[in-house]
């Protein structure tokens, strides 16, 4: 009987973990979603990386904390089928190409992880190079994969 139990349990913990998204309306609004909160979050980074906006270390790591956790996010959305088509800026070449793909999303993944990682360490000049690199990556992946 326990067996039984677990079975069906993990049966649907697997359905449930394969994929969040109903439609694919909802994968490229989740996507959408994150890439909003990276941009609001590195774009306050840039105001203090350019000295518009008071360099605060804390509050940096903060935003270099969640925007690595939030590069983790959208890769799974871009998977459900059917996404590539509706309102999306998302280019056909992520699909016929998604080992090039992916291997931007995990550099940028990687620089963001590393750039949280060297602004808790406190190192203002450190921090700053750190951003310069990760900053590259948007520009980057958007020639290549992202509509204007
Ligand atoms: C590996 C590729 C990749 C990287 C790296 C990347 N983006 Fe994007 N970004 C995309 C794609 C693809 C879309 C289009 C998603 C869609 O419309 O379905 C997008 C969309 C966006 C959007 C529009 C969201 C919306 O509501 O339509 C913003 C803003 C954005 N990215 C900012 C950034 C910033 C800032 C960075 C760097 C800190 C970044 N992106 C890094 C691929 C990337």
């Amino acid at each position: 009987m326990k067996k039984v139990l677990l079975g069906s349990v993990m049966l649907v913990a697997t359905s449930v973990s394969a994929t969040p998204f109903e439609k694919p309306e909802d994968a490229i609004h989740y996507r959408q979603s994150a890439f909003t909160m990276i941009a609001a979050n590195f774009g306050d980074m840039a105001e203090m990386v350019k000295g518009r906006k008071d360099w605060d270390q804390a509050a940096f790591s903060q935003r270099a904390q969640f925007i690595s956790q939030l590069s983790l996010m959208p890769e799974e959305a871009f998977e459900v089928p059917g996404s590539d088509q509706g309102d999306t800026k998302a280019k056909p070449e992520i699909w016929t190409d998604w080992d090039g793909f992916t291997v931007k999303l995990n550099k940028f993944q990687i620089d963001m992880a590393k750039l949280a990682k060297v602004s808790v360490e406190g190192d203002e000049r450190a921090t700053k190079r750190a951003f310069g690199v990760a900053a590259k990556n948007c520009k980057s992946c958007h020639s290549d994969y992202k509509f204007r």
